[in-house]
């Protein structure tokens, strides 16, 4: 079965002149309305970096970039970000100081990266882990947890973004291999559930957890470009 390759492109959060200048009116309104500073860093930094390599892939002007975002749930325009007539997938995503961008040559692809915290992982793992997941983690040394939790719940987002049901869907309905395993998909007991899929984890840096998910069953051939 041909490898499928997914480019993965990092970026620093930054808000330039440049940057905001290619995002269209609608952007512009949602960019206006972020209070923080950083929240409107990293969406900026989001759609510019999705208009370069977009840009790159297709030959088109990184300015003349319109994204759809239909919500499949209620048509609103907060859903997946798409380029449609591309035959291209992409999928967005930001936490902290990190934004990150996967290109598919076709299937539907979905990444989360997600700075590791001080949330509290018991009462988070009743919303997002599987209850053979919530066994493996009450297992775990305290001082693993965390990232175990975080690298749990970036696989399942990074799935639920490619499909584009976001957290719309049951996160804890999926169960994903453990932290030191390689990352897939182990059972999935929804409706809203699609196979095949493949999961990879990216490499984020220190602090941070990232994973990808692509609706495909060929194997993945991931290429990171290093974070800057
Ligand atoms: C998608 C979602 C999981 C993102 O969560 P998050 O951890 O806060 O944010 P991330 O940084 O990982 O991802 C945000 C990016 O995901 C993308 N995105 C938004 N909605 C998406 C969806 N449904 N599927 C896939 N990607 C989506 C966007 O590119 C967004 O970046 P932007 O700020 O530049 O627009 C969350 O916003 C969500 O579940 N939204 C849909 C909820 C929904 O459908 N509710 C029903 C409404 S009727």
């Amino acid at each position: 079965m041909p490898v499928l390759e997914c480019a993965v492109h990092w970026a620093v959060p930054a808000d330039e002149p440049h940057m905001r200048d290619l995002l269209d009116a609608g952007e512009r309104d949602r960019y206006e309305r972020f209070l923080r500073a950083e929240d409107k860093a990293r969406f900026v930094t989001g759609r510019f970096l999705a208009r370069t390599v977009l840009s790159e892939a297709t030959g088109l002007a990184p300015g003349g970039i319109r994204f759809t975002t239909d919500c499949p749930h209620c048509g609103g325009a907060h859903g997946k970000p798409r380029l449609p007539g591309s035959g291209l997938d992409f999928s967005l995503s930001h936490s902290g100081d990190r934004v990150v961008l996967v290109l598919s040559d076709g299937p539907e692809v979905g990444v989360d990266v997600e700075r590791e915290s001080d949330r509290d992982v018991d009462r988070l793992g009743t919303m997002v882990l599987s209850a053979p997941e919530r066994d493996v983690l009450a297992e775990m040394p305290p001082d693993q947890r965390k990232r175990a939790f975080h690298s749990y719940w970036c696989r399942k987002e990074a799935l639920l973004k490619a499909t584009g049901h976001g957290l719309a869907a049951s996160m804890t309905a999926i169960h994903v291999s453990g932290p030191d395993e390689p990352a897939a998909v182990l059972s999935w007991d929804d409706d809203k559930a699609v196979s095949p899929v493949r999961l990879a984890d990216l490499t984020p840096g220190p602090g941070y957890a990232a994973s990808v998910a692509v609706l495909t069953d060929r194997p993945l051939k991931i290429t990171e470009t290093p974070i800057g």
